[in-house]
């Protein structure tokens, strides 16, 4: 599933044009960008040994999203359970719901639950967090009636805890502000005033009953570094204040007919700056990057009526390695290894582009969320 995430329209102030520093010598780095080529991939990716899986070289959280449509991403999970600070199954969707006409809400998707891979991962790593997503999906019209009804949220969020707690998991990812600023345009300073409220009520009553809460979050600049103004002032201290984690979203760029990768370096360096900058206390920010690759038809006329952006999991990409015809290269500009053929264009992670990217986190002082564990390769896990 690729993330795209809803345009938060009005930018209205250009950001500083900074150049991104260099944050570590080139040579420094573990996994130089000419040693990736098309045969070390397909020698090495699916191999990590035991120590290789359970060796940390990352101070900070990271947090693996599996999903049900991919038990690849269960196996990758529990082999590298040591080194997963919080495993986040996609399993639930909170809708709207109303019980004699009071609004509330209900938690969908109990059938995904899976024991055995829970307990799987504790007996790896009994310190280990299982947090799954609850997805806020679907709102429509009742989302704004939400937002102004106080003992809806109350109601809810109180379903919500009472269900995490039932099922024993140690917190939950809640997407409210993406879904609600969308379907009301936080772009209007009151809505925005009253979500931020309803995730304080949210993350109270979490916090009161010892549950992690953690806010993943569209990120604050649009694809030419525009700032949105769902955060200002020091919206970002209050975020991190109120919340286990703040997830930025740092993936799926905002679309527009600039689009030809989903997150260059440069991107993602000023966002964190801008959430730095807004006086977010930083050990409670994640950085949410992507494990999925992404393909570009058609690049150079983008957009066309024959190009298009879809996602590629690994399977794929190790398909089109193995037929001989796919050339690697390192695309200086964004960071990442471009595989190529003929028209089209693969921007599939690498041991070199996430390396970079875990050290911008590293020096940033952030945690790292990664959408999704399954779509990635074994050897991945090598970088943190
Ligand atoms: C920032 O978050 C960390 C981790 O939760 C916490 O220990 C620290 O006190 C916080 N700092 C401030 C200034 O609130």
């Amino acid at each position: 599933m690729l993330r795209f995430i809803p345009i938060l329209a009005l930018a209205i102030s250009l950001t500083e044009q900074v150049v991104t520093p260099e944050l570590v010598p080139e040579r420094n780095y573990r996994f130089p960008v000419d040693d990736i080529t098309v045969e070390s991939i397909i020698k090495e990716s699916g191999s990590l040994s035991k120590e290789e899986a359970e060796k940390r070289n990352f101070k900070n959280p990271v947090l693996a999203y599996v999903a049900p449509w991919n038990t690849y991403g269960y196996d990758l999970a529990k082999k590298t359970a040591k080194k997963l600070t919080h495993v986040s199954p996609i399993w639930f969707k909170a809708r709207p719901y109303r019980q004699n006409g009071a609004l509330q809400c209900k938690v969908e998707g109990s059938p995904d639950i899976d024991r055995s891979f829970m307990e799987a991962l504790k007996a790896e790593n009994w310190q280990i967090s299982i947090v799954p997503l609850i997805s806020f999906e679907k709102w429509g019209v009742e989302a704004p009636r939400f937002l102004r009804d106080t003992a809806a949220q109350t109601r809810c969020a109180h379903q919500i805890v009472d269900f995490l707690t039932r099922n024993e998991f140690d917190g939950a990812v809640l997407n409210m502000f993406t879904t609600f600023s969308f379907v009301t345009r936080a772009a209007s300073p009151g809505y925005k005033k009253m979500i931020y409220e309803a995730m304080e009520e949210f993350a109270q009553q979490f916090t009161d009953k010892s549950l992690e809460v953690i806010f993943s979050m569209v990120p604050s600049i649009n694809s030419i570094f525009y700032e949105n103004d769902a955060f200002s002032g020091t919206d970002f201290q209050r975020l991190t204040d109120m919340s286990t984690f703040l997830e930025i979203d740092l993936f799926g760029i905002p679309l527009d007919d600039e689009l030809l990768e989903v997150s260059p370096y440069d991107w993602l360096y000023k966002g964190l700056k801008h959430a730095e900058n807004g006086g977010a206390n930083m050990s409670r920010v994640l950085m949410g990057t992507h494990f999925f690759g992404y393909q570009n038809t058609d690049p150079m006329n983008f957009p066309s009526p024959d190009s298009s952006l879809g996602e590629v999991a690994n399977k794929e990409l190790m398909e089109k390695l193995k037929s001989g015809k796919v050339d690697i290269k390192w695309d200086a500009d964004i960071w990442e290894h471009a595989f190529v053929h003929k028209e089209t264009v693969i921007y599939y992670p690498t041991l070199s582009s996430l390396e970079r990217k875990f050290k911008l986190a590293e020096h940033f002082h952030v945690g790292v969320a990664i959408w999704e564990y399954g779509q990635g390769l074994d050897y991945f896990a090598r970088v943190f």
